[in-house]
């Protein structure tokens, strides 16, 4: 799935400043705003080659990423878990300290919430053989813990970019489910609360997108899960399971 508008030339610095401000400004700028501000020069500022990368060069490439300063206290990355042909793509935050550990997005406690919301849907994520319309591919928007699991930096967002674009050009995913507030910063450019988005479908280049609740966030608010619930059946409904 190319995506439209997308520049094969890498940027200078002064466009990689210029996004970095973007992201800065991401709360107090109206979104739409935003989307115009910044789109453009996310899909310029790509490191070169990550746009025509296989698998495996990529895997490789976010391995050997020193872009940003999260490189100096991770454990190893946190590249993405899941049959590479889903049907289903489920964009989070940034690892924590057990998936800095194990090198598995959503392993703890947020991962075993996550996992049973999906199960309840039919959806797995460790059955590569499996249906594709019955799997899920997970990444987040960041492949290194932050220290102390502290928010994603806007630099470091901008960094980490390109890499989760080309895992969603190469799943080429039916239905996009952006969970939390920096996930839906990177793929919708707004700064928009997730209670305002969520409720209705968004479009990330063509796919159908969904916004919900971070697993997170249920677990310190458990009176949301019921939302959280209907954002996933609409994500059904929308993806045609
Ligand atoms: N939270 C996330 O957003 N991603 C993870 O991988 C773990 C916790």
């Amino acid at each position: 799935m190319a995506l439209p508008g997308q520049s094969r030339t890498p940027a200078p610095s002064s466009v990689r400043a210029e996004l970095v401000e973007a992201f800065s400004r991401a709360p107090s700028v109206d979104s739409a705003e935003l989307v115009e501000a910044a789109a453009p020069l996310v899909r310029g500022d790509r490191p070169t080659g990550i746009e025509s990368m296989d698998w495996a060069a990529l895997r490789q490439a976010v391995v050997d990423c020193r872009a940003c300063k999260l490189c100096e206290r991770r454990r190893q990355t946190v590249f993405g878990v899941g049959n590479e042909r889903a049907h289903w793509m489920v964009v989070g935050e940034a690892p924590g300290e057990q998936e800095d550990i194990q090198g598995e997005p959503f392993v703890g406690k947020s991962g075993q919430l996550l996992d049973n919301m999906l199960r309840a849907l039919g959806l797995g994520r460790h059955d590569a053989a499996g249906d594709p319309a019955r799997q899920v591919y997970i990444a987040n928007t960041l492949k290194c813990r932050p220290p102390g699991n502290r928010n994603p930096e806007p630099d470091e967002l901008a960094q980490c970019e390109p890499f989760l674009v080309r895992q969603i050009e190469l799943v080429q995913p039916k239905i996009l489910l952006a969970m939390g507030r920096f996930a839906v910063q990177s793929l919708l450019r707004s700064s928009e609360p997730v209670g305002r988005l969520r409720g209705r479908v968004h479009r990330y280049h063509g796919v159908p997108l969904i916004v919900t609740y971070h697993p997170a966030y249920l677990l310190r608010n458990p009176e949301d899960k019921a939302r959280a619930w209907d954002d996933l059946c609409l994500a059904a409904e929308t993806a045609g399971v």
